[in-house]
C-alpha cells in the first residue's frame, strides 16, 4: 500500500515503539497520524494529533473511532508485559488476565470499532504488534507469551474476517526491542526505529506478516525443523 497521503492511528504512541511507528509513518508521507495514549498529555512527538485512547476502555475506543473517522491505517501497538515464573499462583492469574485484557482484547476492541472506518475509507490496513513470544514460551514470559499467542490467533482471524472489505491485516513479530518494556533484560535488542521501518516497508509491499528482526526470522524458520524452537527446552 502507498502510505503517502494516508491517515493513521497508532495506539500506545506516547513512548517506545509506538512513538517510532508514528514518526516512521510521518516520514513515509502519512498526511495525519493520530497518537493514541492513555494520557494524551504524554504525547511529545511533534506533528501528530494526540487522542485519548485506553484500548481496554469501551468508551475511549468508541470515542476514538468516531473522532478518527478518516483513518486508513490502524497500528495496534499498545501492550504490557508482566514477568512471572509459574502458571499456578494467584499473581500469575492476575498477570495473565491483565495481559489478555490489553494485548488481546485491546486489539479486538480497537479492530472491531475501526473495521467500519477502514471499510468506508477503502479498506486500508490493520497492523498488529505481536512478538517472537507469540510462538515461544520462556519461563519468565509464560503469561505474556499466552497473551501474544492469543493476539497472533486473533490476527489470523481478523485477516479472514476483513478480507472481503479489502483490509490488509499485518502481523508483526520481533524479539527484544530497546524500549522501557525490556529495560531490565539483557541481550541483543533492535532499535524501535529499525523495527518501525521494517513494518513501513512491509506495509508498502502489501505483506501480511513482517518478521522484523533476525530472531523472529530464525524462530519462524525453525517451524520446518524437528524439534522446532518452541518444542525445545527454553529454560536456559
Ligand atoms: N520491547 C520489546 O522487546 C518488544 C518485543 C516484541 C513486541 N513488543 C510489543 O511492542 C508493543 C510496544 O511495546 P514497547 O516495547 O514500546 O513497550 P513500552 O515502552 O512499555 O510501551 C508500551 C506502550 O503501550 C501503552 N499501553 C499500555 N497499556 C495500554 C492501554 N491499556 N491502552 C493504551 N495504551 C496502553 C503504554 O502507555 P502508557 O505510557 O500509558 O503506559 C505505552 O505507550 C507492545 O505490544 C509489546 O508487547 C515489544
Amino acid at each position: 500500500m502507498n502510505i503517502q497521503g494516508k491517515t493513521a492511528l497508532v495506539t500506545g504512541a506516547n513512548r517506545g515503539l509506538g512513538t517510532a511507528y508514528a514518526k516512521a509513518l510521518l516520514a513515509a508521507g502519512a498526511r495525519k497520524v493520530y497518537a493514541g495514549a492513555r494520557d494524551p498529555s504524554t504525547v511529545t512527538l511533534p506533528g501528530v494529533v494526540p487522542v485519548k485512547l485506553d484500548v481496554t476502555s469501551p468508551e475511549d475506543v468508541a470515542a476514538a473511532a468516531a473522532l478518527c473517522n478518516d483513518v486508513d491505517i490502524v497500528v495496534n501497538n499498545a501492550g504490557i508485559a508482566m514477568i512471572g515464573s509459574t502458571l499456578f499462583d494467584e499473581e500469575s492469574e492476575k498477570a495473565l488476565r491483565a495481559q489478555l485484557d490489553t494485548n488481546m482484547w485491546g486489539i479486538l476492541n480497537v479492530s472491531r470499532a475501526f473495521a467500519p472506518v477502514l471499510s468506508a475509507n477503502g479498506g486500508g490496513a490493520l497492523v498488529n504488534m505481536l512478538s517472537v513470544l507469540s510462538w515461544l514460551s520462556r519461563p519468565h514470559t509464560l503469561t505474556y507469551s499466552i497473551s501474544k499467542a492469543a493476539a497472533w490467533a486473533l490476527t489470523n482471524g481478523l485477516r479472514n474476517e476483513l478480507r472481503d472489505q479489502g483490509t490488509l491485516v499485518v502481523g508483526v513479530h520481533a524479539g527484544l526491542i530497546d524500549t522501557d518494556m525490556v529495560k531490565n533484560l539483557t541481550g541483543p535488542k533492535s532499535s524501535a526505529e529499525d523495527i518501525a521501518q521494517r513494518v513501513i516497508e512491509g506495509l508498502q509491499n502489501g505483506d501480511e506478516e513482517v518478521l522484523a528482526d533476525g530472531v523472529s526470522q530464525q524462530v519462524k524458520a525453525s517451524f520446518a525443523l524437528s524439534p522446532s524452537a518452541y518444542l525445545r527446552d527454553q529454560r536456559a
